[in-house]
């Protein structure tokens, strides 16, 4: 009784899987970052396909493209968890080169029951309409060897309904070829049940050696909130305008370098291809005020080794300075929200303290010193020179704010500059 059970259940079960059983070829990469398997109806005049992609649940994204092997020439199906993350967002995309790809509305997409998100893999099952042939290429149902790429964004959830999410660069990608002989059947959607189908195979799963987004940032975070600030403390605590001036040119050449990375990663993404986000804008003109500056603060330099009283510039230089420092601080803090990685404001905020802990004591005590200085050098009736005033309508009496930047007397015959001491 029990064996003829079991023996009518064996048959059962092989009925139903002979049922459900659908031509497919089917790929999984070699660390399981990505699974793939892909059904080709063989009814005539089909411009339909059926496929499923499975990914590690910490991935924030994850994408198949198929009809070559780089970028530029695929048809890529991305898909991310959706704003509930209980489901999933599948958005087919082609891009013109190494450049985040664009939503095709050319595409049609029917999402399928497989589709599910479980604690630790996400999986989408699909029908595509009219994604057999795109602009760039098309996919070849009697290929043994048809190119494939893939990609995993890195960790982190999307959670979107967009088809036009924007995503970050990928953590890692590779290569594989499939056989689609087996692919060609009745339609049905593709089991991902397994791992590889004969005639599948990995050509290359390499890790992103992205570093540019994230050299930008850290050279820009460097430059104005760390070396800019030192810079100014160097001449009004240390008053040496001339270590003020070496730094200041660091500083910018540096902020340069950062300008150059920041325009390279600008031009690959969707959301900064144009150019015209607030962190890209108030950049740009931020670096063209830094430019501006250290011309302004040389002919300055300049002007008051010749004339030893302070110029008309001087004010401009340190109001200037002053809008460069903030404005370059403030746009940090807008620039890694753009990044997609509003987190690190945190840890820049941290920084900010940090700088702003440190150097309100020095500027305290370099107060101080310029009043005791200022009034004894009144009780002589010496008059003061000073190159950085910054405010000099208020003449005498308030100068102790702003005057940190008094140069020594003039030198005595025969003495070396001050700057050579
Ligand atoms: C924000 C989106 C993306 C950006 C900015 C981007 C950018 C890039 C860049 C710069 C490279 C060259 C990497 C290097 O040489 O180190 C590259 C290569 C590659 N990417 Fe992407 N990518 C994006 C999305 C995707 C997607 C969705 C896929 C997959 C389906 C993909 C698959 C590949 C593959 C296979 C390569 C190597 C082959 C090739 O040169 O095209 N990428 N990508
Ligand atoms: C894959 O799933 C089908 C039914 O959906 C089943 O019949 C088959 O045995 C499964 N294969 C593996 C390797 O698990
Ligand atoms: C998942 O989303 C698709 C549409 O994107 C919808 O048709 C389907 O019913 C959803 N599934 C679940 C379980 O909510
Ligand atoms: C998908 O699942 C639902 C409920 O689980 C079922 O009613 C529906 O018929 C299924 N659709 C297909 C195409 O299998």
């Amino acid at each position: 009784m029990v064996k003829m059970r079991s023996a009518l259940a064996a048959a059962v079960a092989f009925l139903s899987a002979s049922v459900a059983a659908v031509s497919f070829s089917g790929f999984a990469s070699d660390l399981e970052s990505i699974k793939f398997a892909i059904n080709i109806p063989q009814e005539e005049n089909s411009n339909a396909l059926y496929f499923s992609m499975s990914a590690p649940i910490e991935t924030s994204w994850f994408a198949v493209g198929m009809g070559g092997s780089t970028m530029k020439d695929s048809l890529m199906f991305m898909a991310y968890l959706d704003k509930s993350g209980k489901n999933m967002t599948l958005s087919p995309r082609l891009s013109y080169g190494q450049v985040e790809p664009s939503f095709t509305p050319d595409v049609g997409i029917t999402i399928l029951n497989g589709t599910e998100v479980t604690k630790d893999t996400m999986t989408v099952s699909v029908k595509c309409f009219g994604c057999r042939k795109w602009k760039g290429g098309a996919i070849d149902p009697t290929s043994t060897n048809a190119k494939f790429i893939w990609a995993n964004g890195g960790v982190g959830a999307i959670k979107s309904n967009s088809k036009n999410a924007a995503i970050k660069r990928h953590g890692s990608y590779g290569r594989f070829q499939m056989d689609l002989t087996k692919a060609v059947g009745p339609g049905g959607a593709a089991p991902l049940n397994t791992t590889k189908t004969e005639g599948s195979l990995q050509i290359s799963e390499v890790a992103d050696r992205n570093f540019m987004s994230g050299a930008h940032a850290c050279i820009m975070v460097f430059t104005f909130v760390g070396l800019m600030p030192i810079a100014v403390l160097l001449l009004r605590v240390a008053n040496s305008p001339r270590l003020h001036g070496v730094v200041q040119a660091v500083s910018a050449s540096l902020a340069l370098v950062g300008l150059a990375l920041g325009l390279k990663v600008g031009m690959m993404y969707n959301r900064t291809r144009k150019f015209n986000t607030a962190h890209q804008i108030i950049g740009l003109l931020v670096i063209i005020m830094m430019v501006g500056q250290f011309v302004l603060g040389f002919l300055h330099h300049r002007m008051f080794v010749k004339t030893k009283a302070p110029t008309k510039l001087a004010p401009i230089h340190i109001w200037l300075g002053r809008v460069v420092i903030l404005a370059g601080t403030v746009n940090a803090f807008i620039g890694f929200p753009l990044a997609l990685n509003a987190r690190f404001d945190l840890f820049l905020l941290g920084i900010v303290l940090f700088m702003v802990i440190l150097s309100g004591p020095l500027i305290f005590w370099r107060w101080r010193r310029n009043i005791q200085k200022a009034e004894k050098e009144a009780e002589i009736g010496k008059p003061r020179g000073g190159g950085y005033q910054s405010e000099p309508w208020r003449g005498e009496v308030g100068r102790g704010d702003v005057d940190l930047g008094n140069y020594p007397p003039p030198p005595q015959p025969m003495q070396p500059p001050p700057m050579y001491r």
